[in-house]
């Protein structure tokens, strides 16, 4: 059998190589076919199909509504963009929590239609036997612990978590876990920065953060988020390395300008 037509090269692999090397793991979000070809361009490690396309994509509050279905049609466009990256996809709310054999069936579904390398999950103690399913199953799986969306009406806010004792050794408990279950890396979301580096310093897998601070293995940010498309949101660990909503602000206005004053379409940009 021949494996020539997969030459992607980024693999679980590799991203433990980097942990080992000292060599940093850059990871963004990304939903479309369009985003994706130009972030694989500028050599991004890992893509994240995430969940948060419920908010950035379709407008709703938490990423609770997303459906597998809308996952996997986002999985896909990203999948047949990419030439390097590795592509994991946020196993929607609903779809792995309380019954581990639905959860192995639907990251299944995920891989087969989707093509995509690797599924995410959040959470930690309370969906090990799902995690552990999934993985015999041969799904690579990366954890999410720390601020995890998907539980958000058991939180009741998007404050930074772990910031109390117990709460910051029951997440280092949960990480050990995920990692000695057999996940290939795990994200952490919003917690102090000195913990970030305890999980990063305890465990061999790579660990990525999203405002975990400057001493994890890697960073993820979501794509909207850092090109400034989205400006009603604005935690500290958000850097913006553009501010697209104004360009595209401006270039919209420009062309209902230009079509109400008749000066597009020009005689050149007519047949
Ligand atoms: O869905 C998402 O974008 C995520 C990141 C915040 C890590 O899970």
């Amino acid at each position: 059998m021949s494996t020539e037509g997969n030459t992607r090269v980024m693999t679980t692999h590799r991203l433990m190589e980097m942990k080992q090397s000292g060599e940093k793991i850059a990871m963004l979000t990304a939903y479309d076919y369009t985003s994706a070809k130009i972030i694989d361009e500028a050599g991004i490690d890992v893509i994240l199909v995430g969940d948060s396309a419920a908010n950035v994509m379709a407008g709703h509050e938490t990423t609770l509504p997303i459906t597998i279905d809308q996952m996997i049609y986002h999985a896909q466009s990203v999948m047949r963009a990419v030439k390097n990256p590795l592509v994991v996809v946020d196993m929607p709310f609903g779809t792995y929590q309380g019954n581990s054999k639905t959860a192995v069936s639907n990251a299944i579904r995920i891989m087969k239609e989707s093509e995509a390398d690797a599924v995410k999950l959040e959470g930690g103690m309370e969906i090990l036997e799902s995690v552990e399913r999934i993985l015999s199953a041969g799904i690579p799986v990366m954890g999410h612990l720390g601020l995890t969306p998907q539980s958000i009406h058991k939180f009741g806010t998007y404050a930074v978590r772990a910031k109390e004792a117990g709460e910051a050794s029951r997440l280092l408990e949960d990480a050990v876990a995920l990692e000695n279950a057999g996940c290939f890396s795990i994200v952490l979301e919003k917690i102090p920065a000195a913990l970030g580096r305890k999980v990063a310093e305890t465990l061999q897998i790579p660990v990525i953060g999203i405002g975990a601070g400057r001493y994890v293995d890697g960073q993820v940010l979501v794509m909207h988020d850092m090109l400034g498309l989205t400006t009603e949101f604005s935690p500290r660990f958000l850097r913006r390395y553009a501010n697209l909503h104004e360009t595209c602000l401006n270039a919209f206005r420009q062309y209902v300008n230009d079509v109400k004053s008749e000066d597009f379409p020009s005689e050149n940009e007519q047949y």
